[in-house]
């Protein structure tokens, strides 16, 4: 059986994705920010999948000694259950910010979950997915586009802040992470993709943000699909045979993505620096 790892899988399109990998036979293992709301989703995908292999963890990811916390309880489950191997991690969970305002590691929030959590748990979770031949899959957005990235300013600390600014520039980070990802690890086998999953009507716009943020999401996403449309993306791309190859997609399908983001060597640049802001040295430590 393929095991999953699901960050932000409590609702909208983590959760559905949760509900569209059990439904193909998958060992799920969601995380979630709260424990309430992990055994409320848990709960509800029990009751939906009595039968099948699912479990829990939780943590907030925009604190990076959380992101290691859940790492290793995922890894010691990982060696009980699938002696240590991981088919698919989907870098999911996301949030959106009206102010700037930062984590306990001094990190601007959009950019610490956005991007830095799902960096610092692909490299704790490497060796798995080196054992599982696995997959890792990034939920970006089509706002990467028409974006660059401000290296002398990555956190808007000298920027006035800019809530969507600084939320796109992390969607553009998720592309730039999957390219240098492939770029260091494909010849592993190992693989990256980045997913826009369109406008989904969940209640991102409603977490945390002000008045004007709450009011212009509760317009957007009433034209937005069910989240249930955008996992079969991230379905297919879990479950191919033989792995895709593109980088970007979108409904099911390779679509273009903003190749000007990519001018120079801002892929290798912002690897850099996450691993720095990190504290890591060698991502993802040593091949097997
Ligand atoms: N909705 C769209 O139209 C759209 C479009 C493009 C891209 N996206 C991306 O899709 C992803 C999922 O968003 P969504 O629309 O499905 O919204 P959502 O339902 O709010 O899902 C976000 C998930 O992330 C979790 N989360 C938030 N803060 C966290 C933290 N500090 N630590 C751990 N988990 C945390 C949330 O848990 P809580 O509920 O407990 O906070 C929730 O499970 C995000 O990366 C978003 O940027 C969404």
């Amino acid at each position: 059986m393929q095991t999953a790892v699901i960050t932000g899988a409590t609702s909208g399109i983590g959760y559905a994705t949760a509900d569209a990998l059990l439904k193909k036979g998958f060992h799920v293992l969601i995380i979630g920010r709260t424990m309430h709301n992990t055994l409320q989703a848990l709960s509800s995908l029990r009751e939906a999948y009595p039968h099948a292999s699912i479990n829990g963890f939780y943590g907030d990811l925009m604190q990076q000694d959380e992101v290691h916390r859940v790492a290793d309880e995922i890894i010691a489950y990982l060696q009980t259950h699938t002696e240590g191997a991981l088919s698919v991690l989907i870098n999911n969970a996301g949030a959106v910010r009206t102010w700037y305002t930062t984590t306990l590691d001094g990190i601007e929030q959009q950019f610490a979950l956005n991007h830095l959590a799902g960096f610092l748990l692909t490299h704790r979770l490497m060796r798995s997915l080196r054992l599982g031949h696995g997959r890792m899959i990034l939920t970006s957005s089509a706002s990467h586009k028409h974006c660059r990235i401000r290296f002398d300013d990555i956190m808007y600390q000298r920027r006035r802040y800019s809530c969507l600014g600084a939320y796109k520039q992390t969607k553009l980070c998720n592309v730039l992470f999957a390219e240098e990802y492939n770029r260091r690890f494909a010849s592993e086998g190992l693989r990256a993709y980045a997913v826009d999953p369109g406008l989904v009507n969940t209640e991102i716009g409603f977490k945390q943000t002000g008045g004007l943020v709450k009011l212009v999401w509760a317009l957007r996403k009433a034209q937005g699909v069910p989240a249930e449309k955008s996992a079969r993306t991230f379905a297919m791309l879990a479950t191919a045979q033989p792995a895709e190859t593109n980088l970007y997609y979108y409904d099911c399908k390779p679509v273009a993505y903003d190749r000007h983001a990519f001018s120079g060597d801002a892929p290798q640049l912002l690897f850099d620096l996450s691993q720095r802001l990190c504290g890591i040295t060698t991502f993802g430590g040593e091949r097997l």
